[in-house]
């Protein structure tokens, strides 16, 4: 019978294992011995053995600082109405079909870590166009928590563990967010309904930040992206969530998987706001600060065309775990803008993946456009990509690369003025609070605002007193309201249960207060 197990049937057609150099394998069940009877040392030279060691040893790259836990799949991007006006991005062009990746994550967890956690979720999508690669690194919300990037480390290390324990802590999140009142916005939105996706299909993404498009002629306009699900956004509830967290933490991984393995590919139609040039100067606020959306009465949405993911990686370390996303990763056509987030980004992720994956990662498959490239950067670990005979050194007489136009001329704006080390300056509506209130008043209905008001209530259980007093004030001037009904939520059997905190010994922990938050 044991013999049976150790010794799996082989049929004729299996392939002759091999070692790494391609020779066949000595074996893959037995190192080399003294024998007889097995009991004598392994020795050196089986070098087989040792490869197998060796390799095993090397076999992960360090996880992604953030967005570690994630999945993700290829799919295309085809434009389906003309918006060549506003952007001379081929793939923007009307009617072209673009092959695309998009990988999705949560942001705190580690590789690790379950999908059905509230934390915003990743919205990365990289396209190979015509004119090489472009990478939209977004999220599912359409603002974020800091508007400096000197700021996001800090940000992180919020979200991620303390130093002694090695636990994660509420009390450093809400004493970084009520010391951030910029984060009041996005936080809005974390602790709202939308803070747990069903998957990830039932989520929309956003670029967040503004980007430019010039056209052909050169004309300048600024845009936010918006990926509408056509699977309509669908949330868990706190307890959907700590249940599926408990039960399947690779839900979100899972369901993406298998819907596209049975046919069913997930959608979304991207759709552009667009700011005229000029506007941006006297916006009524800055139009650049990304803990803030636009108005979509001042700038309505325009579609664009349709994603569709219908293809799962085939290996998922080689596809998904080394797969490199850039918001420096442009095409002609499209641009940066004074974000100073996004400018922060634009230096940050290219030089992680250098560590992360190694400074050749971009000869990697995945991460390789679907051009031609002819750079003057060589060699280095692992290179493996080049162009026969090219020369090494610009300017050259022997016909190497040169810059025949000048693609991306244009795709700057106007800085004429002194170096400063500041906020952005203040216009009439660039208070901290006031999206966060709209979102709460008017995009909320009584039942949304009740369950927010529970679910930040339920992270006070181990915060400290002071903080907590700041927590109240800080959701206070949100809406006075909303802060009332969370301090009285605050250590209530109502919060506790409904909470990633511990229920209470209590048995009777079901809510038992009601909560309403009156309005006006
Ligand atoms: C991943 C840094 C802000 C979305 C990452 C990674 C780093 C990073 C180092 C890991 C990349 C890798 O290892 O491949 C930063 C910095 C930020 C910032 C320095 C601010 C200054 C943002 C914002 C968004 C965002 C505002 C969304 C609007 C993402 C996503 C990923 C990611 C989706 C995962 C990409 C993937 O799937 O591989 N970020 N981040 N980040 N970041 Fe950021």
């Amino acid at each position: 019978m044991t013999t049976e197990l150790s010794a799996p049937p082989t049929g004729p057609s299996a392939p002759v294992s091999t070692t790494d150099t391609g020779a066949p394998a000595p074996s893959d069940q037995f190192s080399l011995g003294t024998g007889p009877g097995g009991t004598g040392p392994i020795l050196l030279h089986d070098f087989h053995f040792v490869a197998q060691m060796a390799h095993f040893n090397r076999e992960r790259v360090p996880e992604r600082n953030v967005h570690a836990k994630g999945g993700g799949a290829f799919g295309h991007f085809v434009t389906t109405e003309d918006v060549s006006q506003y952007t001379k991005a081929a793939l923007f062009q009307p009617g072209v079909k673009t092959e695309m990746l998009a990988r999705f994550s949560t942001v705190a967890g580690e590789q690790g870590s379950a999908d059905t956690v509230r934390d915003p979720r990743g919205f990365a999508l990289k396209f190979y166009t015509s004119e090489g690669n472009w990478d939209l690194v977004g999220n599912n919300t359409p603002v974020f928590f800091v508007r400096d990037a000197m700021k996001f480390p800090h940000f992180i290390r919020t979200q991620k563990r303390q130093p002694d324990s090695g636990l994660q802590d509420w009390n450093m999140r809400w004493d970084f967010w009520t010391l951030q009142p910029e984060s009041a916005h996005q936080v809005t939105y974390l602790m709202g309904d939308r803070g747990i996706p069903k998957s990830w299909r039932h989520m929309n993404g956003y670029g967040s930040h503004t980007y430019m498009w010039v056209n052909e002629a050169g004309e300048r306009s600024w845009v936010k992206f918006h990926f509408e699900s056509e699977q309509g956004v669908v949330n868990l509830s706190n307890e959907e969530g700590a249940q599926a967290a408990a039960t399947d933490p690779e839900a979100h991984r899972r369901d993406l998987f298998s819907s596209i393995a049975d046919g069913e590919f997930p959608q979304w139609t991207l759709y552009v706001q667009v700011m005229p040039y000029e506007d941006a100067k006297t916006y009524r606020f800055n139009p650049f600060d990304l803990t803030k959306t636009w108005s979509k009465k001042d700038y309505p949405r325009i579609k664009v065309g349709t994603m569709t993911l219908d293809r799962n990686p085939e290996n998922f370390f080689a596809q998904i775990e080394q797969a490199a996303f850039a918001p420096s990763t442009v095409v002609p056509g499209i641009g940066f803008s004074p974000d100073k987030m996004l400018l922060g980004r634009v230096f940050g992720y290219a030089d992680t993946q250098r560590y992360r994956i190694g400074p050749n990662y971009l000869q990697l498959p995945v991460n390789q456009p679907k051009v031609e490239v002819n750079t003057y950067q060589f060699d280095g670990p692992m290179a493996y990509n080049y162009t026969p005979s090219q020369p090494v050194y610009f300017p050259n007489t022997v016909n190497g690369p040169e810059v025949k136009t000048d693609l991306f001329s244009g795709h700057s704006w106007e800085t004429d003025t002194e170096m400063v080390r500041t906020a952005y300056a203040l216009r009439s509506e660039d208070d901290d609070f006031g999206q966060a209130r709209t979102l709460v008043n008017e995009v909320m209905d009584a039942d949304e605002r009740t369950r927010l008001a529970i679910t930040i209530a339920s992270t006070l259980g181990t915060v400290r007193p002071d903080i907590k007093e700041r927590v109240f004030a800080y959701w206070r001037a949100v809406d006075q309201a909303l802060g009332d009904a969370v301090a009285d939520l605050d250590g209530s059997a109502a919060a506790e249960a409904h909470g990633p905190a511990p229920a209470s010994d209590d048995p009777d922990t079901a809510v038992n207060k009601e909560v309403t938050i009156e309005r006006g």
